[in-house]
């Protein structure tokens, strides 16, 4: 069966990871049985030149009728300016918004070939797998009432709020949970719960879901600040994290970079199952669209196409096609083949279309 997916490059970076997909896609549609089906949309800056908005409603309804959804990453300096509500990153909230891409998942995996890539010690990191799950369309980024506001006295005052409502927190716990029975069964739940009544109400919520549904999973309550810091201490002690949008936001930076390489980690943002059994889902790499290495031919493909693995895997169940891209990945690694963000002594620096290259030629080997 056809699968419809739409591609949005974005800014910076993002067309040339993101055309490595594409190439990659016309392998697949030529070389197996699979059969997808592509077209491709702006958003973030690209958008604001083309149409004055991040995001128009034309490809939103385009990314809602699609199977699945690949991005590459949005914003740069050339758009500071601009007014914030239609800001490159605004198109991206619109997006994960409109669609309730509620569950984010970023894996935090450390290559064994790219262990000194790390700036913690290799025993340190050494086989680490976290599964951090993000709440994603709710939390203060989303929460009203917002604004920034001018006082009597002339001060001026900006204001975001902070809310999750049971449904939220559940929803997200599930997924959390269900992750974690099919990888090591330890599910940590980060808040501030002894701040904020949104994190009690977290804490509770999760404690009950556990109880009612997964009592054979082991659940932690963790505060997000002892969370950053058990990060750097001792990060093998987590298996997956489950979070807020705001903490998750920042403590997903944090697990990425404990693997020392950005340029690797793949993310997907699930959505909830409709009724006629889609599942609305975007998939784009962690890293962002470092307009400073754009256009040069050295950006780091390999998150975006293993974004892309993750979407074979999660939207279309294609697991074997996905673990094959995931050992072709492995593969060239191993065989010290690297772009410039990882490379090291003895390998071998090659460009963003070269690894594209090199991941299909093992493909077809
Ligand atoms: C991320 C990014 C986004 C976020 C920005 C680009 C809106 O930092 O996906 O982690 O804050 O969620
Ligand atoms: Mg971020």
């Amino acid at each position: 069966m056809t699968k419809k997916i739409m591609i949005l490059p974005g800014d910076g970076i993002g067309p040339e990871i993101v055309s490595q997909v594409s190439k990659l896609i016309k392998w697949y549609n030529e070389n197996t049985d699979l059969n997808f089906e592509t077209e491709n949309g702006l958003i973030g800056g690209a958008s604001i030149d083309a149409y004055g908005h991040p995001f128009t409603d034309e490809t939103l309804e385009k990314c809602r009728s699609a199977d699945a959804i690949l991005m590459g990453a949005v914003g740069g300096p050339k758009w500071d300016d601009v007014d914030f509500d239609i800001r490159p990153e605004a198109g991206l909230l619109k997006l994960r918004k409109e669609l309730e891409l509620f569950a984010n998942l970023r894996p935090a995996l450390v290559f064994d070939a790219l262990i000194d890539a790390s700036s913690l010690k290799p025993e340190i990191v050494k086989g680490l797998d976290i599964m951090i799950v993000r709440e994603l369309t709710g939390g203060i980024y989303f929460g009203e009432p917002r604004g920034i506001e001018t006082l009597k006295n002339g001060e001026r005052r900006g204001f975001n709020t902070q809310t999750y409502t049971t449904s939220e927190i559940t929803r997200i716990g599930e997924v959390a949970f269900e992750l974690a029975k099919k990888r090591s069964n330890k599910v940590h739940s980060c808040e501030k719960a002894n701040v904020m009544e949104s994190g009690k109400l977290w804490r509770e919520e999760m404690t009950i879901l556990h109880a009612d549904k997964f009592k054979d999973v082991e659940l932690e309550h963790m505060y997000a600040d002892n969370c950053a810091m058990q990060l750097l201490r001792n990060p093998k002690q987590f298996d997956v994290i489950v979070t807020d949008n705001l903490f998750g936001d920042i403590l997903s930076d944090e697990a990425a970079m404990l693997t020392g390489s950005l340029g690797m980690l793949p993310s997907a943002s699930l959505g909830a199952i409709n009724t006629d059994g889609k599942m609305h889902a975007l998939y784009e790499p962690v890293h962002g669209s470092a307009p400073d290495i754009a256009d040069q031919g050295i950006a780091n493909p390999l998150a975006t196409i293993l974004s892309f693995s993750m979407m074979l895997r999660y939207s279309f169940g294609y697991k074997e096609h996905a673990d094959r891209l995931d050992n072709a990945v492995q593969t060239i690694l191993n065989r010290g083949l690297r772009t410039k963000d990882v490379m090291a002594k003895n390998c071998t620096e090659i460009s963003t279309m070269q690894m594209g290259d090199e991941i299909i030629s093992e493909l077809s080997s």
